[in-house]
């Protein structure tokens, strides 16, 4: 898969080794996050890879701020985002198979890295299983015409 990574200052560390995990289970990954841990503003990184995702070709984005709220709020701004803050592995399948999240969400303050990978590695391996749940995720688009 091809996925974009962005983050905020709150976030350097865990975006880097979530960016090595990604890359060794066998992913391109490109990064829009900052690098140093000087004070950002994350709307912008938040809407930089929201608009990635639904504009370019990426199959899907990661974002990490402190909690992952600031930032997937920001991404979920650009229409066609559907960014899902996780803080535990049930919840990252499932917004996958039932929501089919374009973006995953979580904070460095809240999870540790081990259960970061564990949260990305759910996210990235789950399926969308369609049916009744693309109707209601069609309804939600209809909510931002
Ligand atoms: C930055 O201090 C912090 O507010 C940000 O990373 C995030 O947690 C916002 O939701």
């Amino acid at each position: 898969m091809k996925i974009v990574i962005g983050n905020d200052h709150a976030a350097v560390e865990l975006k880097n080794e979530i960016m090595a995990y990604v890359q060794s289970l066998g992913h391109e990954v490109v990064n829009f996050g900052v690098d140093t841990n000087a004070s950002c503003n994350y709307p912008e990184i938040g809407a930089k890879v929201g608009h990635a995702v639904v504009e370019e070709d990426y199959d899907c984005g990661i974002l990490i701020c402190g909690t992952g709220v600031g930032i997937s709020i920001a991404a979920n701004k650009i229409h066609g985002v559907r960014a899902a803050v996780c803080s535990d592995v049930a919840t990252a399948r499932l917004v996958k198979q039932h929501n089919n999240a374009n973006i995953i969400a979580f904070g460095a303050r809240i999870v540790g890295s081990e259960l970061a990978k564990d949260i990305v590695k759910a996210y990235l391996e789950a399926e969308f299983e369609g049916g009744r749940h693309q109707t209601r995720i069609d309804m939600i688009h209809e909510l931002e015409r």
